[in-house]
Order: structure tokens, then sequence, then C-alpha cells
């Protein structure tokens, strides 16, 4: 922590702003459809850690501060922050889907209390109510930035799937893969949110780059946490990823010391003990503590595309941010 960051909570500078995003998005998920509204308002009820919103709105904050003398979020820019929101959250409804998953912030998944073919419906409708808050902006440039983060979100996904890489290209296509389904939308969303902001393409350049960063270190740490954490803290399943086939940063690490890990990355996990075998391997190496190493050297970069922000209580905020991604737990 520098002495600067440590005054400023992140949440409480964008609060009001914040709590605004919560039921703004209520607002817009109101259909007369009385199930597929409960539905769709379901994770929208406070609990979320809303993210996304939070760096977005702190970005435009610490942007808007150039050249004009103000940091008051405009009306697009809080849109921003919904949008990316409900994008994530149709995400996750669909996630769940895939992943078979039965609980999410510390409740039954959409998917386990309604069903499948309802999910995947709410998770369409969420996605296309944000698409028309995104077309409400008028925007060309921001239409097309947004419009990216899903084709990365659902290319990401799809990467996920059913991939059957060389050992040697595996650790690329594991970061390919977690800038698509995670970093994408946050770097996108900054950048969104630069570009009305009306700042030079340099800052642009580094809220994007930021975004970029923050993301992979969250979804590295998410990934770490998948191993050493508990579902009772995360609210949502964890010694998840090996049971769906999944090789993460810690295995891929455990993968160079020991290799005989690489024969089971191969198979998905699917021979009776694979999982078991695998945890013990990745408890045995320094996977997680390179995974960690990993995630702290991408805070460090998002902290260091600060520098050049006109200084500010939301750019301190923002640093505060890049180091609460390394000691979050859930
Ligand atoms: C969570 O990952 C999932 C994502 C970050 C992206 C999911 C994307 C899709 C399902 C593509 C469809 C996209 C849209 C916009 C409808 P995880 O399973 O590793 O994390 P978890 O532990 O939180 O479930
Ligand atoms: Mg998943
Ligand atoms: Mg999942």
């Amino acid at each position: 922590h520098t002495d600067t960051q440590k005054d400023v909570n992140p949440f409480q500078l964008a609060k009001p702003e914040l709590d605004h995003i919560c039921s703004s998005i209520n607002q817009t998920l109101n259909t007369q459809m009385t199930e597929l509204r409960e539905m769709a308002q379901y994770y929208f009820d406070g609990q979320g850690k809303t993210f996304r919103p939070l760096i977005v709105l702190l970005m435009a904050k610490a942007l808007n501060a150039h050249g004009k003398n103000t940091d008051i979020i405009s009306q697009s820019q809080k849109q921003v922050a919904m949008i990316s929101e409900m994008i994530h959250t149709a995400s996750l409804v669909h996630d769940d889907v895939i992943d078979n998953s039965s609980t999410r912030r510390g409740k039954p998944t959409v998917d386990s209390r309604w069903g499948q073919r309802k999910a995947i419906l709410v998770g369409d409708y969420i996605l296309s109510v944000s698409s028309l808050l995104l077309a409400q902006l008028r925007n060309e440039e921001v239409v097309k930035i947004l419009s990216q983060v899903i084709e990365d979100l659902v290319r990401g996904e799809f990467m996920q799937l059913g991939s059957k890489e060389e050992p040697n290209d595996r650790f690329n296509h594991y970061l390919k893969k977690t800038f698509k389904k995670t970093a994408s939308l946050m770097a996108n969303s900054c950048k969104a949110v630069a570009v009305l902001s009306n700042c030079s393409d340099d800052l642009t350049e580094r809220a994007f780059e930021y975004g970029r960063n923050i993301g992979m270190a969250f979804q590295l740490i998410d990934d770490l946490l998948d191993f050493t954490s508990h579902e009772s803290v995360m609210g949502k399943p964890t010694a998840a990823d090996l049971k769906l086939g999944l090789a993460t940063a810690p295995v891929l690490y455990a993968a160079q010391e020991h290799k005989e890990l690489n024969a089971l990355i191969m198979r998905r996990f699917c021979h009776e003990g694979d999982v078991e075998l695998a945890r013990s391997l990745v408890a045995k190496s320094d996977g997680v503590y390179q995974t960690r190493l990993l995630a702290e050297a991408h805070s460090a970069a998002a902290i260091g595309l600060l520098k050049e922000f006109k200084p500010s209580k939301a750019r301190d905020a923002l640093e505060h941010v890049a180091t609460m991604v390394l000691s979050r737990n859930k």
C-alpha cells in the first residue's frame, strides 16, 4: 500500500453511484411478466460484489478530471457501468448451466431454482435488455467496444470447453482464454468510459490496459481460490475446476514440476482418482504460489498504468482496487 491509497475506500468513494446502479438495473428489468421479472432481478439484490461497476465508475471519475474541472460521472458512463454488470450477470446465469452449478452468491442458482430452459432464456433476456441500453447511448464506437466483449465471452467459454492443445501451447491458450472470458469485459468497459470522457488516446489505452491487468489478476486469483478456499466463504462451489475437466494456472504450473500431470490434463481428469491425484500434486508443488506471483505482476502493472493519471481520489481508489483484487477471499 502507498500512503495515499489507504485513506480511500473505493466502495465508499463510489457508493452513491453504486447504489443507484443496482436500482436502475432493477428498473430496466421491470417487465410485466412476473416470473421473468423475478428471475431477471434475482442476482441484482445488493449482495453482489459489483466489482465491474466499481472500476467503471472510478475510471470515469478519474478520467473526467482531465481537461475539464469536474469529476462528475455522466449519464452515459453510468449506463456503461450498468451494461457491464448486466453482461456479466447474464454470462453467469449461462455459466451455471454449462458448469451445472447449484450455488452462486450464497444462494441457489437460477438454473437450480427454475430449471435449465428458463435459465437460458433469462440470461438471454438480461443480455437483450443490456443491448437496448447500449443502443440508447447512440455512440457507435462504444457499441462496438461493448459488443466485442460479448463475442469474447462466448469465444472464451468455447475455448474452455474442449481444448486439445499441445503441452507447450497450453499456458498461452489459458492466458488467451482468461483474457476473453474475464479480462475483456473489464478492459473494454474501462475503454468505453474513457471514450465517453473524451480523454487522449494515450489515457484511453491506459484505461483499457488497466482493466485488462485487473481482469487477469482477478481470474488468476479466482482459479487459485478454487484450490484454496471453501464454498462457505465463496458462496459458490470450490474444488470445481478439475471436476469440470479444466486445467487452470495452479495445475499448469504444477505440471512443469510433476510431468505425470500432463496425461491427466490431456484426458481432462476423467479417470477415477484423477481429480484427487491432481489436487495432491498441486498441493506438493509451488503452483498456487506461482499463480499468486503472476496475479501480483498484473496488479503491479495496473498500478503502473495509473502514473500518468491526474492526481485524484478516484485515481488512488483505482490503485487500491488493484491491491484488493489480490487480497479478496470471495
Ligand atoms: C465464469 O467462469 C464465467 C464467465 C466469466 C463467462 C461465461 C460466459 C458464457 C457462458 C458465454 C455466454 C455469454 C453471455 C454474455 C450470455 P467460471 O465458471 O470459471 O467461474 P465461477 O466459479 O464463478 O462459475
Ligand atoms: Mg465456467
Ligand atoms: Mg462456473
